[in-house]
């Protein structure tokens, strides 16, 4: 997979901006992942348009680093999720705070929808399956507080 093309037929078509988001990022994701760090500054080498960086952007360090890498702007879904406002269940936040750097994983990899999950007893169990996600299920069990983490 090489995803020059793709931001270059965006912008054929008439983006204001593009989105690139490395595999680091959290939720759905293509099956062949793309480091942030490697994916921005290929597509800032290649395009003009605004860039908005996502994919493990957390604080202020990694945003900066988003910035030096060419990116006008970043997107963070991790890190919101975790935050007063979100709607999240309070576990759920408290996992996501307490994880450590390994406890994400990659589940559905051969397949579509690929996704990046928290490290827990359930997404541990279905790393070696190629699953049907259905959105509900994510989305409400985010609203409760189980969190069976594996560690
Ligand atoms: C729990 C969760 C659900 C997400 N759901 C969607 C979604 O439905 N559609 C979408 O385009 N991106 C979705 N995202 C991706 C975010 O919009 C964002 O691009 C991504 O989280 C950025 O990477 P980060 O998690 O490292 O900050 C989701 C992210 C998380 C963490």
């Amino acid at each position: 997979m090489n995803w020059i093309p793709f931001a270059l037929k965006a912008i054929d078509c008439g983006v204001d901006g593009l989105v690139v988001e490395g595999g680091e990022g959290g939720g759905f994701k293509n099956p062949s992942p793309v480091s942030t760090m490697v994916l921005l500054p290929l597509i800032r080498s290649r395009v003009d348009v605004p860039i908005i960086a996502a994919g493990g952007i957390a604080d202020g360090l990694s945003m900066a680093g988003a910035f030096a890498m060419g990116a006008e702007g970043v997107q963070m879904g991790t890190r919101m999720l975790s935050c007063l406002e979100s709607p999240v269940h309070n576990n759920w936040k408290q996992a996501v705070v307490a994880a450590k750097e390994t406890d994400t994983v990659f589940l559905n990899q051969a397949s579509r929808p690929a996704l990046r999950a928290l490290r827990t007893q359930r997404t541990e169990d279905l790393l070696p399956l190629c699953v049907v996600l259905r959105m509900p299920v994510p989305v409400d069990r985010s609203r409760r507080g189980r969190v069976k983490t594996s560690a």
